[in-house]
């Protein structure tokens, strides 16, 4: 039993295990190494109001306009005027990030990003998520009250209602161990889902292996609303190449004045928007997959050979080096780069300390909807977003924990598997797998339509019930559980695509083209409890 479990070792649970108290007991869980998942791949940086030219307003403008008229302006204001405390705690607490000079004191150097009026970002050369991470994991290694416990999958929240009660609350987890493949009920006066995002769920995706989805999953079951699933954050950027997995090609690159070219070496993006290669990635994402389609080629070109070399390899060392890995050097050629899946703009509803719809249950970071985003992530306000939210969530929780505003916790069943085989078919896991990330890159990605995504929504919804089948009947493994997840979560993208007609920020569909202001302000809110609805 442990007065905390957090679900999540990236930037957010991390963050948030260092704000409690050390005289609570807290256990982390993480399905890989501790260290595994989006955050240790961030490349460009953690936005903050840092340079006296900036100013939280111009911050503001830029998360509003980027959200295309989707954001929360409480969420939005709250996060943006504690940037500049989150940039300096992390900086405080060790995070080497690159400075304007070799001297340590000198002020940081800000890079810059699509939909930002000013530079504003802080990082660490080109892997400022790996310096995040390694720091905090660092940090929370040394803290004797804390249970780190690697290659751990949560499979379900406990719930109250799960248990027979009338009123609903979360009291913990069940949890697989992977190692000795034995499954844990965890218990915990307060539980946090820091599970990160759902990329994962297409083909080709700039993210990690376990970007499954499974906190927003594990919420709905629980019965928490999710928000904003249609508006998934495709990034301009992935460098095409058979073998380069995942391989992102940070926004930065543009940002130092990187131009986008079509094979014959045109510029194209000024025809899209004023702001060309710097305008906010929906707009480049799209821009993009036209030129690819208008002109049946398989990638377009990013360009920043006309940088000095020097300046090149200083800025982006793993970028050059990973690029000539695979036979490109940027310091003397456009490398080949295409669009794919990389942010889950919606999430689970919170309020602005992370509290859920569930008492007792949080959720923070990529899983999270807190209204920041909109239709669509300007750049780098996702570690924010951790960061502040951590912050926020471990002051509340204190709070609430000091104040012992919680009824004590039950006995908790143990995992009942007495029903259930060893399956001789794990194969069909895998074609499931695949199938959902081929559809919903098909018919559910850049460009969509009813015919497509209706298409897509009969075919989630057939996996989904052989899916239910095999985990009713067949012993867990982490694959089944992550698939159930994504297949779940890809239904919830469909449902919330089905329902917004309109186009805006990164949902595009050729039956709503236009932006309709009626729906201004509105996100799509799905409800587990109840039909679905408006806000
Ligand atoms: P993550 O860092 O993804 O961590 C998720 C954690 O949850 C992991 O520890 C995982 O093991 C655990 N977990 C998940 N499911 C379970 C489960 N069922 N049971 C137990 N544990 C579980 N954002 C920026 O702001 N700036 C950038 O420069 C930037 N660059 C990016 C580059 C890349 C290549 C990618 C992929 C993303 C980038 N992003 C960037 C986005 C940003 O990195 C992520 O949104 C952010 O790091 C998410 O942090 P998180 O703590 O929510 O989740
Ligand atoms: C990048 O470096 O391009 C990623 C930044 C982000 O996702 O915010």
């Amino acid at each position: 039993m442990y007065d905390v479990l957090i679900i999540g070792s990236g930037a957010a649970g991390l963050t948030l295990a260092l704000g409690l108290p050390q005289t609570l007991h807290i256990a982390i869980l993480s399905k890989e190494n501790a260290q595994e998942g989006s955050t240790l791949y961030a490349q460009g940086g953690i936005s903050g109001v840092m340079d006296e030219e900036d100013s939280f307003a111009a911050h503001i403008a830029d998360t509003l306009d980027a959200g295309a008229g989707l954001c929360d302006p409480d969420a939005v204001r709250f996060i943006v005027e504690n940037s500049r405390k989150a940039v300096q705690w992390l900086v405080d607490i060790g995070v080497p990030f690159t400075r304007q000079s070799n001297q340590s004191n000198s002020p940081l150097h800000l890079t810059r990003e699509g939909g930002h009026s000013h530079r504003r970002v802080a990082h660490a050369a080109d892997a400022s998520g790996a310096a995040i991470e390694t720091t905090l994991l660092g940090l929370v290694r040394q803290r004797a009250n804390i249970d780190l416990l690697e290659h751990h999958i949560a499979i379900d929240l406990i719930t109250t209602r799960k248990l027979g009660k009338r009123i609903n609350r979360c009291v913990g987890a069940y949890v697989l161990d992977r190692k000795h493949d034995v499954i844990k009920s965890i218990g915990a006066q307060v539980t946090i889902l820091a599970a990160g995002g759902a990329s994962k769920v297409y083909l080709y995706t700039s993210n990690p292996d376990g970007a499954s989805g499974d906190g927003i999953a594990m919420a709905w079951r629980a019965g928490c609303r999710v928000a904003n699933m249609e508006f998934m954050q495709f990034h301009p950027t992935c460098l095409y190449h058979p073998k380069a997995k995942s391989q992102l090609i940070s926004e930065a690159v543009r940002g130092e004045g990187g131009l986008l070219l079509l094979p014959d070496g045109t510029r194209f993006m000024s025809n899209f928007d004023p702001r060309a290669e710097l305008a906010p990635r929906d707009i480049v994402a799209r821009a993009i997959d036209h030129e690819i389609k208008r002109l049946g080629i398989n990638s377009v070109f990013l360009d920043i050979s006309h940088k000095p070399r020097d300046f090149i390899i200083q800025h982006f060392p793993n970028l050059y080096e990973t690029c000539l890995s695979f036979g490109y050097d940027m310091t003397k050629e456009p490398i080949p780069v295409v669009p794919a899946a990389h942010y889950t703009c919606g999430g689970v509803m919170t309020d602005l300390t992370g509290r859920t719809d569930l008492p007792q249950l949080y959720c923070i970071g990529e899983s999270a909807y807190t209204g920041l985003h909109g239709a669509n992530r300007l750049a780098s306000n996702s570690l924010l977003e951790c960061i502040v939210l951590g912050q926020a969530a471990s002051q509340d929780i204190t709070k609430q924990l000091h104040n012992k505003v919680f009824p004590t916790i039950p006995p908790l069943p143990a995992w009942d598997d007495s029903r259930v085989t060893d399956s001789d078919e794990n194969i069909v896991i895998h074609h499931n797998w695949d199938e959902v990330r081929r559809f919903m890159w098909d018919y559910v990605g850049i460009v969509r339509s009813n015919k497509r995504l209706q298409r897509a929504q009969h075919r989630a919804n057939l996996l989904l019930s052989e899916i239910n089948e095999y985990y009713a009947h067949f012993s867990l493994t982490s694959d089944l559980v992550e698939l159930r997840n994504l297949t779940l979560v890809a239904s919830l993208i469909i449902r919330s695509a089905l329902m917004r007609h309109e186009s805006r920020g990164l949902h595009y569909t050729l039956d709503y083209p236009e932006r309709n202001p009626q729906f201004d302000g509105l996100p799509t809110i799905l409800d587990p409890l109840s039909a679905y609805y408006w806000h």
